[in-house]
């Protein structure tokens, strides 16, 4: 190997582990600069004879032309290697919000059911869903809700089959019965979600939300549910005071039951809770029936608890002052913009849930 191809091996290596810009122009003057190996390997031309010349050039020309592709890959390869680097180094953490973050609200319906799962978390519930579309067994037989009663007339329920099997849901107790089916007692959950029923005017619309609450373990009584629904009130409201009344009613699902109302009045033309000779009813309750855990396979001789259901519609527009339920699923902009909650105040117990 001559003195010359030995150069170029060496000069191909150095070229191709250059690391970047300022490397490789360097080497690439020792190449082909004016006293880079290929210039000083042009002059030895001088003195050779006619015929010796042409082998000697064409050598020269090949590794010239070889040296210039290599070259050429390599600062294709150092800039778009550059690019990668650029990329890695001015990566965004998107996980930082932006200072001018004000696009887009939280829906009340969205807020409140925050709001309540943050309440009721405080004391040990936990969340639990259930399907919209549910069967007819779960959403009636399980809670024992006899053969002929109303709700199960084709004028209140939604049915999605001829049989009249599958339905949409027309509360959330149903996922009492989906999660005592799934698990062994106790039991302590709620389960807010999109509840349907064919009917609709200023204070009802098809679809609603609800607010299913259930509590099943040894010796649980009255005396817990009413300490735990003045809790939530209190909580909900925001309130240190709540006046609050519990009527007797009836629900297949529960036995005893009652109703729950609370104590309002009216002052310049906003409700203030808590206070005040009028009453308004926001929820149903009692203890869960031994048919309906006996249903779900819990033993009612060692077990037993109280349910609820809430009309969580009903209680955004009480907390927030809003007066037509239809508003809450317009789809308005406008109405949203007003009356919706900003993403980053996130409700919590100790920073407070709507301020
Ligand atoms: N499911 C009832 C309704 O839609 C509300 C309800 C009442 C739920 C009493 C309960 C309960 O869990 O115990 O009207």
């Amino acid at each position: 190997m001559s003195e010359f191809e030995k150069k170029v091996v060496e000069y191909t290596q150095k070229l191709n582990n250059s690391k970047n810009l300022k490397e490789l122009n360097s080497i690439n003057s020792e190449i082909f600069g004016k006293n880079g190996i290929i210039n000083t390997e042009f002059k030895k031309l001088g003195s050779l004879t006619a015929e010796e010349k042409k082998n000697f050039a064409a050598n020269i020309n090949k590794a010239k032309q070889e040296l210039t592709n290599i070259h050429k890959v390599k600062i294709t390869e150092i800039l778009d290697q550059d690019i990668i680097d650029r990329i890695k180094k001015e990566k965004i953490d998107i996980t930082l919000p932006e200072k001018e973050f004000r696009i887009g609200k939280v829906h009340p319906v969205s807020q409140v059911i925050d709001e309540i799962s943050c309440i009721f978390s405080e004391i040990g519930f936990s969340v639990e869903e259930g399907p919209d579309v549910e069967n007819e067994y779960n959403n009636f037989t399980a809670l024992n809700t006899p053969e002929n009663h109303p709700a199960k007339d084709m004028h209140d329920t939604f049915y999605l089959d001829k049989d009249m099997k599958t339905l949409l849901r027309t509360h959330t107790s149903p996922v009492q019965v989906r999660t005592m089916l799934k698990g062994k007692p106790p039991f302590k959950i709620i389960a807010p979600g999109r509840t349907y029923r064919s009917d609709s005017d200023q204070t009802h619309t098809p679809m609603f939300h609800q607010l299913e609450g259930l509590h099943i373990d040894k010796n649980i009584n009255m005396g817990h549910l009413k300490g735990c629904l003045n809790y939530f009130i209190k909580q909900f409201f925001e309130v240190d005071k709540i006046k609050m009344r519990f009527r007797p009613s009836h629900f297949p699902f529960t036995e005893p039951s009652a109703e729950v109302d609370i104590g309002y009045r009216i002052e310049n033309n906003k409700i203030v809770i808590g206070e005040g000779d009028k009453w308004l009813e926001i929820l149903g309750c009692g203890m869960v029936h031994p048919n309906v855990l006996k249903n779900c396979k819990v033993d009612p001789k060692k077990f037993q608890g109280f349910a609820f259901g809430i009309g969580i519609d009903r209680l955004a527009m009480l907390k927030y002052g809003i007066n037509d339920l239809r508003s809450f699923f317009d789809c308005d902009y406008r109405w949203l913009n007003h009356y919706g909650f900003d993403p980053l105040d996130v409700p919590t117990n100790y920073r407070g849930l709507s301020k």
